[in-house]
């Protein structure tokens, strides 16, 4: 049999090494947000992405031109294009968000993100992790809704730690076994359940589900339901129910019960895997915004990825931008515009073209133009 004691403590090393870091990230947790960096003003930065994130992300940037004009005009609000958060660029600097692009993320308010591109396996995290973790976006929230049956969901995934947090980081004895690791703070999970309890409370919504693995995970998945129940008790008025993310992810696909439900509140993973789901159910991954939050930044995105298959066939300017503008939407109403998101969300539901994605329906350019014609 192979020696490994050497591997071994090489591993316990590594283990002992992100404990600690992950014990400080807990501790500093607690001391709260920066304030707003720009008085009266809110800058919102523009990142086109990868794949068919530029053209998805320029409709979302004209919509806004139009939306915003005046206040663009009046210097209340800036649209900044921030460079350089491209795979070409990453792979090339060896950095998933490289510094200079962080910094100037940083000097922004809010940002509209097109999808970023992953690479499978290798060391580079993901672009979309590290800015949830670097801008501290405790709160992923995903909205879903299928009006005719009476569906209105919102999710609050907890989006900085579990599965994602060291993701990249974790250790193995190759041909042997590989070991990662899931991180649950009890700090991580009381923010997420209070954002979740007070977007309930403030929403006139009756119930939220908490949603984990606790009776398999017991240590992480068990403090985030016990954590989550305890915040509860705060919000008397409204019902808590503690559910398993297999079978709530029948639960949505089951008409009898689905719309009895209205807010979920879930670790980070499973919240990734069962709002691509929910979204499916509304109408395609296309069609879902998403909402990263935290204290003092936000970040709005689509739902899906960088569709790198619709490129290779040449359909890019077949994308469907909707995402990217319910996205925008919430944007809108997060930085005040709540007028302006309401023209937008209800121009989105006027417009007659459908895309579909492929050749036999609207382009992206066509669909935008529609939306700004009624806009105007
Ligand atoms: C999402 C995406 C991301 C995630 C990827 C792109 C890292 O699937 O926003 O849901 O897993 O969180
Ligand atoms: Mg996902």
């Amino acid at each position: 049999m192979a020696n490994y004691e050497e591997k071994i403590a090489s591993c316990v090393d590594e283990f002992e090494k992100l404990l600690r870091e992950q014990l400080a990230r807990a501790q500093a947790m607690r001391e709260g947000a920066q304030p707003s960096a720009h008085e009266g003003k809110t800058v919102i930065g523009i990142i086109g992405g990868d794949g068919i994130g530029p053209i998805i992300v320029g409709s979302a940037r004209a919509v806004l031109e139009e939306l915003l004009s005046e206040k663009i005009a009046n210097g209340t609000v800036e649209l900044r294009a921030i460079e350089g958060l491209t795979i070409e660029n990453r792979e090339r600097q060896g950095k998933a968000v490289p510094d200079d692009v962080l910094a100037a993320i940083k000097e922004c308010d809010v940002l509209l993100k097109g999808p970023t591109a992953t690479p499978k396996g290798g060391s580079m995290e993901s672009a979309n992790v590290t800015l949830r973790r670097e801008l501290d976006l405790y709160a992923n929230v995903r909205p879903v809704s299928i009006p005719e049956e009476g569906v209105d969901w919102t999710f609050f995934r907890e989006n900085t730690e579990g599965e994602y947090v060291l993701g990249s980081k974790g250790v193995e004895i190759p041909g042997e076994l590989a070991f990662d690791f899931k991180v649950t703070t009890d700090a991580g999970t009381r923010r997420i359940a209070r954002a979740a309890f007070e977007f309930a409370r403030k929403n006139g919504k009756k119930s939220v589900a908490i949603v984990t693995k606790a009776n398999i995970m017991k240590k992480t998945d068990g403090n985030f339901s016990r954590i989550a129940g305890e915040i509860a008790r705060e919000y008397p008025e409204i019902g808590v129910e503690d559910w398993y993310i297999d079978i709530m992810t029948a639960n949505l696909v089951n008409p009898d019960i689905r719309s009895k439900f209205e807010v979920f509140l879930l670790p980070n993973l499973y919240g990734d895997i069962i709002t691509d789901e929910a979204a499916q159910l509304q109408g395609g991954v296309g069609t879902a915004g998403s909402a990263n939050t935290g204290d003092r930044y936000a970040m709005f995105e689509a739902i899906h990825g960088t569709a790198p298959r619709m490129l290779e066939q040449g359909l890019g300017d077949y994308a469907n931008p909707a995402s990217i503008l319910r996205a925008t939407q919430m944007m809108l109403a997060h930085i005040g515009c709540t007028a302006e998101a309401k023209r937008l969300g209800d121009a989105m539901d006027t417009v007659k073209l459908t895309v579909t994605g492929d050749k036999d329906g609207a382009s992206c350019a066509a669909y935008t133009e529609e939306l700004l014609r009624i806009l105007r």
